[in-house]
Order: structure tokens, then sequence, then C-alpha cells
């Protein structure tokens, strides 16, 4: 008999806008479990990002809930979120927010910075997650010198170095061509298998066969509809 699934992250009746004339999700409920890669699309300014920040524990919800591991995120205070974030929590960003003057290790390195792992353990954590994104070899060359590919890749790197237990990727593979896409789709596949649960969004339909539940973005709302999954 398998185990039932552990909530990972739960909407329960979200709404969120960041003015009184714009809402930006309206009235969202769903769960992502542990075992779960998700794939979240819709078109520019549908909300996937902002979905992603208040899953991310970067945002808060206008109205309703978001819980993190069963945890009410607005009953916890700054100090436990700041935890939350930095132990449980991995982010590739839409923008990859690298620091270009500085190498690939010490960008790496960079997603401790809100941790207390000590330094040791730090640089080892950060060494193992260059591998697993196959960047290592490309350690002591300057962020802003890497390709687009190369920058997603440690920006990966970056997000799984503390060994979250969700992964948030906003659009991981935007601009980058099919080659670079079908690494980077790999390397999350091999995260996932490992035990990661991923939330990613896209533009990109061909992308969601990765995932084993589809979101679709539309209108405010979120819309089921896993057709196009794998092992669907
Ligand atoms: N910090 C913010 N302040 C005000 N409005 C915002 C903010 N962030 C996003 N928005 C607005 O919220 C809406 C949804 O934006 P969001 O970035 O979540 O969309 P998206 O689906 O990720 O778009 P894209 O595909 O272009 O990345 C947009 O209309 C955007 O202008
Ligand atoms: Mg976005």
């Amino acid at each position: 008999m398998t185990a039932a699934p552990t909530p990972a992250l739960t909407f329960d009746r979200v709404s969120h806008r960041y003015s009184t004339d714009t809402t930006v999700l309206s009235n969202v409920s769903m769960q992502i479990n542990s075992t779960d890669f998700i794939m979240v699309t819709g078109p520019s300014g549908s909300g996937k990002s902002t979905f992603l920040q208040l899953g991310a524990l970067l945002e808060q919800p206008s109205e309703g809930e978001v819980y993190f591991q069963q945890k009410a995120v607005s009953s916890l205070d700054d100090k436990t979120l700041s935890q939350l974030r930095a132990s449980r929590v991995g982010i590739i960003f839409q923008a990859y927010h690298l620091l270009p003057r500085y190498s690939v290790f010490e960008n790496v390195l960079f997603g401790f910075r809100y941790s207390k792992t000590p330094m040791d353990e730090a640089r080892q954590l950060s060494q193992e997650a260059m591998q697993l994104a196959t960047i290592d070899h490309l350690q002591n060359k300057s962020a802003g010198l890497l390709s687009g590919g190369e920058m997603q890749r440690v920006a990966i790197a970056r997000a799984i170095a503390s060994r979250p237990d969700v992964l948030f990727a906003d659009e991981p593979t935007g601009n980058l061509d099919r080659r670079t896409t079908d690494m980077i789709m790999a390397t999350l596949a091999t995260l996932h298998a490992a035990g990661l649960t991923i939330v990613m969004a896209t533009h990109d339909d061909s992308l969601v066969p990765f995932a084993n539940r589809h979101y679709q973005l539309t209108g405010h709302s979120l819309h089921r509809s896993d057709r196009a999954c794998h092992g669907v």
C-alpha cells in the first residue's frame, strides 16, 4: 500500500490584487502534494508569477489563505517565514538575478545568504548542486560571461543548493533554444524523481508533458487540465 501524499502547498479561496482595480487572481483553491510536478500555463499578464510568489512566501494574498506544508502562512511571524524561505523553498526567478561579476560558484553559494548552514557545508552543497545542474566545469567563470542556458543552470543550482522541499520555477526555459530547453527540463525531471516538489510556470505548452498536473490561468482563475500530462 502506498502512503497518502503529503500536502506541500494549499491555496484556499485565494484572491490577489496589487491595487483596488487590478484583480490578478480570484478565488483560487487547489492543493499541491509533495510528489507533484505542477505546470502552470497562461498568457502574459495572467498571473503566473503572482501565483508562484504567493506559493513561495514572497507575497501574502489579499484574501483567502495559503498553507505551506499545512501551516497557514498568514499566521507565521517574519522570522519563521524567513526560515521557511531559506530552508524549504527554492526559487528560479523569471529574470535570473545572477551577480555578473561573481563566479558561478559564488553565485550558487549566494543561495545560502539567509541560511544558518555552516560555510563548509554550504560550499559542499553548492558543489553538489553545480554537479546536478551540470555547471561544475564553469564554477570559476564570471556569471556575466555565460550563455543564457548556462545562466539558467546557475539559477537552478542556486535554487536547489540548500535542498529545498519545493522548487518554484518561473519560466525557466524562457528565451532558450530547444536543445537547451530539453537539457533544463531533463534536470528538473531528475530533481523531481529524487523527491523535489516542482511548481513551474511557462508559456510553452509543449513542456506540459513533464508535469503530472497542469493548470491553466485564464480570467483570474486556475483551471485544471491534465490531458497532456505525464502518466495521465
Ligand atoms: N508588483 C506588482 N505591482 C503591481 N502590479 C503587478 C505587480 N506584479 C504584477 N503585476 C500585475 O499583475 C498582473 C499579473 O502579472 P504576473 O507577472 O503575475 O503575470 P505573468 O502571467 O507571470 O506574466 P508573464 O507571462 O508576462 O511573465 C499583470 O497585469 C501585472 O502588470
Ligand atoms: Mg511571469
